[in-house]
């Protein structure tokens, strides 16, 4: 018999991906569950081995889920491109390389596509077949793992367009539409994506009926405190110009919506944050450079 999720308990989000944890506890705060991701419990990343969107969702999750005696919720996706024989696939966060840079990885994608004059095979309106998939698996302590699939069809565009999103964003074109996920407002894009439709088979089949009041209370009081992590997993996922340019957008609306919890709201405090935050950290050089800058505003702006 499947175990049931009830309100009040404690959740595992079972990914070290600063934009998946925001995204899955926004998801999971109206119904009253506890979410803590993996990453806050010092729960090492496992290597994703297994071949399948499926087997490295469940293999993520149950390691969590074994590994803390709670339940865990993990999240496999990626793209695939039919021309590319389904490539990046499970290794689409790999093709960005170590400092997962997905200027590179889309670019990557286009000389593959071009080399197999995938662009050429396709008029002006119909680029080469890909889709977003993602493989949803819940996992408990006692090695029971449920699955949950949500796809979305569409092609590819050269060059990229669009600052919003995030990864391969900005070159996919969902069926039906004339905007690249990277151009589409996040809410659109949220709407119709392979993920929120995995959420939504999720969703129907362990968290119907767990709708508390209290628990609506807590998701308004959550997403005050979710600009700053929407703002966080921007600055640790951006790749490109355009998403910089957004994400600074961002910031400025952030500075009028939320200006109290700005510890620099003046220039000159700004700019010492700014320089302290680059003085005293190392490694900078092998963040990709626009992920730099946001991080550096970021940092000279405000904490959560
Ligand atoms: P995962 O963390 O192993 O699931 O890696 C998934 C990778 O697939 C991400 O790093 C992105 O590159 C890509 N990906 C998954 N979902 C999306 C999406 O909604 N937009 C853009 N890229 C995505």
């Amino acid at each position: 018999m499947t175990q049931k999720l009830v309100a009040g308990m404690r959740l595992v989000v079972a990914s070290h991906n600063a934009g998946k944890v925001w995204e899955i506890k926004q998801l999971l705060a109206p119904f009253g569950l506890d979410a803590v991701s993996a990453g806050d419990l010092d729960l090492p990343e496992p290597e994703e081995t297994e071949a399948t969107f499926a087997g490295n969702a469940r293999l993520k999750a149950l390691a969590a889920a074994t590994a803390l005696g709670l339940p865990a919720l993990a999240d496999d996706s990626g793209l695939e491109v039919d021309v590319l024989g389904g490539a990046p696939g499970v290794y689409s966060a790999r093709w960005a390389g170590p400092t997962k840079d997905f200027a590179l990885a889309m670019k990557k994608v286009a000389e593959e596509v071009s080399a197999r004059h995938g662009w050429a095979a396709h008029g002006a309106e119909s680029g080469p077949k890909a889709n977003f998939i993602c493989s949803l698996c819940l996992a408990w302590p006692d090695g029971e793992t449920e699955l949950f699939e949500g796809r979305v069809d569409g092609v590819l565009v050269w060059p990229a367009r669009g600052g919003n999103g995030f990864g391969y964003d900005p070159m996919f074109l969902a069926k039906g539409q004339t905007q690249t996920f990277g151009e589409m407002e996040p809410a659109e894009k949220h709407a119709m994506s392979h993920r929120s439709r995995a959420f939504a088979a999720f969703k129907a089949a362990k968290l119907e009926g767990l709708v508390a009041l209290e628990a609506l209370a807590s998701c308004r009081a959550a997403q005050g405190a979710g600009a700053y992590e929407g703002l966080a997993a921007a600055a640790a996922n951006l790749s490109t110009q355009a998403e910089l340019a957004t994400f600074i957008g961002n910031l400025r609306a952030d500075l009028e919506t939320n200006r109290a919890q700005w510890q620099n709201d003046d220039l000159a405090s700004f700019l010492e944050a700014l320089q302290r935050w680059i003085a005293g950290n190392r490694n900078l050089e092998e963040e990709p450079r626009w992920r730099l800058l946001a991080k550096a505003l970021l940092a000279g702006s405000r904490t959560g």
